[in-house]
């Protein structure tokens, strides 16, 4: 009976815990997957002395594709099964917008992808920057499109279409013909393209970015500029042509928001794993970058591990944004660590 005192202390344990995974740098990079990834999965999902499941969702700041797309690629990835329910991407909370507006103009991401995305979160009009370069090419002077763009083009007459907001939901593979259709949009009379607004601000449709990194990881040595350099760039130039500071909204880690948005799901994937909806005390992060997922998790009072396999390589703890519970070798060395102190 006192071993009987123990596994049930543990089970308790196990039942106020839960861990939130970024997924490039910590999971996978890219779709190769990072080895001590695959255990830690199986480890959460039943193989460990209790036998009993451990709370987990992911919480990436990855874009550009269904949520059903992306859970299915990684859980062939890392052979386990992975919930549309337990995963958060950076415009995932922002079909909460599809109430507000209708009729958006959706930048970013590959072909029409983004397209199919929004209209997913249930946004009725939803136009891509390559219809408004098939409606009037002059737009972009330095574009020109080629077959299959033209082909996925939905033109409409714009001259007779407000727009309501812009989304930006994933990198741009156009800056140029991108930040014009944007900056236009941005000083135009209520987004009807073809218009300048007198006044820059009053008559300004809201802009969303799906979220903030500077950089992100790919194949190349270095890594590369990310939505965060696209939205400074804009930023620079809406206030060089206009004068004015651009108001925008962020989504993704380190925004609050996201975080909020977390919480939700937490909550919700508890109440189907044990039937209760109360928030777990010990809620452990595992990311790889600190100026994202580190700052985000500790101004947000989760636990954080700092894992080497992804954006961070320096010498102990990062300097800025020191992760709370430590830093890791890898996220098999995090976990462990982790449900060793709980149980
Ligand atoms: O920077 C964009 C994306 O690749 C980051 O993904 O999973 O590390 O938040 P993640
Ligand atoms: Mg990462």
């Amino acid at each position: 009976s006192q071993l009987q005192d123990i596994s049930s202390s543990k089970v308790a344990a196990v039942k106020d815990m839960a861990f939130v995974f970024d997924i490039d740098g910590v999971l996978v990079h890219g779709d190769r997957l990072i080895p001590e990834g695959q255990r830690v999965l199986q480890i959460l999902n039943g193989d460990n002395e209790l036998g009993i499941k451990i709370p987990h969702i992911f919480l990436t700041n990855g874009s550009g594709k269904l949520e059903q797309t992306r859970v299915d690629q990684l859980s062939k990835i890392l052979k386990s099964p992975i919930s549309i329910d337990q995963f958060i991407q950076s415009h995932t909370p922002m079909s909460a917008l599809a109430e507000y507006y209708s009729t958006v103009l959706v930048v970013g991401g590959e072909g029409y992808r983004c397209r199919e995305v929004a209209y997913d979160y249930g946004f009725r009009n939803v136009i891509i920057p390559h219809d408004v370069v098939a409606w009037d090419p002059t737009i972009a002077p330095y574009r020109t499109p080629t077959p299959s763009e033209r082909r996925a083009a939905w033109p409409q007459d714009f001259s007779q279409t407000n727009i309501e907001a812009i989304m930006v939901f994933s990198d741009s593979r156009d800056y140029a013909t991108d930040m014009q259709i944007i900056v236009d949009l941005l000083r135009s009379e209520h987004g009807r393209l073809g218009t300048v607004a007198q006044d820059p601000v009053a008559q300004r449709i809201p802009i969303y970015f799906s979220q903030g990194d500077l950089l992100c990881p790919t194949e190349h040595p270095i890594p590369r500029m990310s939505q965060g350099a696209f939205r400074i760039g804009l930023e620079a130039m809406y206030k060089a042509l206009t004068g004015v500071d651009l108001e925008r909204v962020i989504y993704g880690k380190p925004e609050l928001a996201t975080y909020k948005y977390a919480d939700e799901v937490i909550a919700g994937w508890l109440m189907y794993l044990h039937g209760e909806e109360k928030l777990p005390k010990n809620i452990y992060m595992i990311g790889d970058n600190p100026a994202s997922d580190i700052v985000g998790g500790n101004m947000y009072g989760w636990n954080t591990c700092l894992v080497r396999t992804g954006v961070y390589q320096g010498e102990g703890n990062d300097r800025d944004n020191p992760a709370s519970f430590g830093v890791f070798k890898n996220v098999l060395e995090a976990v462990e660590t982790a449900i060793g102190k709980e149980l």
